[in-house]
């Protein structure tokens, strides 16, 4: 059974998505076995982002991150790393299909209401840069 990470982003969390987007996962079948809501410092956003510091939209990225509150979680299920990112739906929203997380909610490319992790590897390094072991009650 496989690990992701998720974050519902503080576009989504000001705008009481919360519920809603729980429940796009929990009906696909993948459970959160750890959330926590929290606002992340500067430091935190920059590290969780660092693949993205040479991109031009690095600072509007962390900018938005660190604005309010997220909820960071892991999700548990069958294959959820791929399906927590067909769940999401394309990063920008014009080309999100139907359905998904980010055609409903998502304002913008940067405001796109979620994250997911996008592979084995990265998954692993995301639950350990906001949770530890203990905190893993699946
Ligand atoms: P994540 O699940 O958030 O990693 O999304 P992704 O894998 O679909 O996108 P990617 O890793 O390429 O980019 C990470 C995040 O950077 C995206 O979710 C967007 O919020 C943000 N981002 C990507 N492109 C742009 C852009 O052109 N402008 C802004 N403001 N943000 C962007
Ligand atoms: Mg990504």
């Amino acid at each position: 059974i496989e690990r992701t990470f998720s974050i519902i982003k503080p576009d989504a969390v000001r705008r009481n998505l919360i519920g809603k987007i729980l429940t796009k996962f929990e009906e696909a079948g993948l459970r959160p076995i750890a959330l926590k809501k929290i606002h992340m410092t500067r430091a935190q956003a920059e590290g969780f982002y660092a693949v993205h510091k040479e991109r031009p939209f690095f600072g509007e990225l962390v900018e938005q991150m660190i604005a309010s509150p997220v909820v960071v979680q892991v999700l548990e299920g069958e294959g959820a790393i791929l399906k927590n990112r067909e769940i999401m739906g394309a990063t920008n929203p014009a080309n999100a299909a139907e359905g998904t997380i980010r055609k409903e909610f998502a304002l913008s490319v940067g405001e796109n209401s979620v994250h997911g992790s996008d592979a084995p590897e990265t998954a692993a390094q995301e639950i350990k840069y906001f949770f530890t072991d203990e905190e893993l009650v699946g």
